[in-house]
């Protein structure tokens, strides 16, 4: 089978189901990722062949993503920050949001510091600081044994410490230590919000890493606070993701919290996205 003639006739199928730019990216990072091919090979060779041991994988991946599958899922890997992660069912693919976050927090961060990341999920935070900024030590917590999993068998050597720990329950600092850095990207979608999420997300991605109930969308926050007031060192930087609908919520509960230097800051959509504050 011709390269162009599979890139095609992919693009063609998944159009019914996804948006036609979106068709050809996710064809091609297909492409790029079992072939090893450029996502313009097709174009500049033309006679490019898909190599026979491929034909199967390639027909079964774009079967399961007919079926809605992330395309992350299908492959087993995420980009982030310019690495690529492994992912499976069980775990968040993390978003291009969650980069912005890392980047800011890298400001904060010195090869001797120590840096706290919960709800870990992949280890996509945990893991890029702690490779961005050699010698600072990460640890990273979450309640997920599939989470766990995936985060430490990522490929990058060294690893950060993991921790299976429910954010929920007070943290023993006799067991965590205490940090110079807090970060968190913890669930926040509110159930109410299922409504208007797309289908591929809400039947693979896990919901323990996404919802909240309506009834108490700030829970994570709540222990975060808490968290921060018994395990970040006096003067130590704090930066959290949280749900664009409730900036203004969220930055009253760590108001309330006896933290300092509380501020919201906008994601690239010019949305409330991340709050940061220090101790
Ligand atoms: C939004 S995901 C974030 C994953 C990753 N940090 C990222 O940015 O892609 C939230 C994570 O919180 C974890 N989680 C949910 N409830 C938790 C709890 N009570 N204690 C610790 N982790 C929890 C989930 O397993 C999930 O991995």
């Amino acid at each position: 089978m011709l390269l162009r003639d599979f890139i095609r006739e992919s693009i063609e199928s998944l159009s019914a189901f996804y948006p036609s730019d979106e068709a050809r990216k996710l064809v091609l990072m297909l492409a790029q990722s079992r072939l090893g091919v450029k996502s313009y090979t097709h174009i500049i060779e033309p006679d490019t062949e898909v190599p026979c041991e491929f034909v199967d994988t390639l027909q079964t991946d774009i079967r399961r993503m007919l079926a809605g599958e992330p395309v992350q899922y299908v492959l087993g890997e995420a980009e982030f920050y310019g690495r690529m992660f492994r992912v499976a069912p069980g775990v968040l693919i993390p978003r291009p949001e969650t980069e912005m976050l890392v980047q800011e927090a890298l400001n904060h961060v010195h090869s001797d510091s120590s840096v706290l990341d919960l709800c870990t999920g992949s280890g996509c935070i945990a893991w890029t600081v702690s490779l961005e900024k050699p010698g600072c030590k990460v640890t990273a917590v979450d309640i997920s044994d599939a989470a766990l999993e995936v985060a430490e068998s990522q490929p990058f050597g060294d690893s950060p410490r993991f921790i299976r720990a429910d954010i929920l329950d007070d943290p023993d600092q006799s067991v965590f230590g205490t940090y110079d850095v807090l970060l968190a990207n913890p669930p926040y979608i509110m159930d109410s919000e299922r409504a208007v999420m797309r289908k591929n997300v809400l039947d693979f991605e896990p919901d323990l890493a996404l919802f909240v109930p309506d009834s108490d969308p700030l829970v994570y926050y709540r222990a975060i606070a808490v968290w921060a007031g018994k395990l970040l060192v006096r003067g130590g930087f704090a930066m959290v993701e949280i749900n664009e609908k409730l900036g203004a919520e969220t930055l009253a509960l760590f108001e309330g919290a006896q933290l300092s230097d509380i501020r919201i800051v906008k994601d690239f959509f010019g949305k409330d996205r991340f709050i940061v504050f220090s101790k």
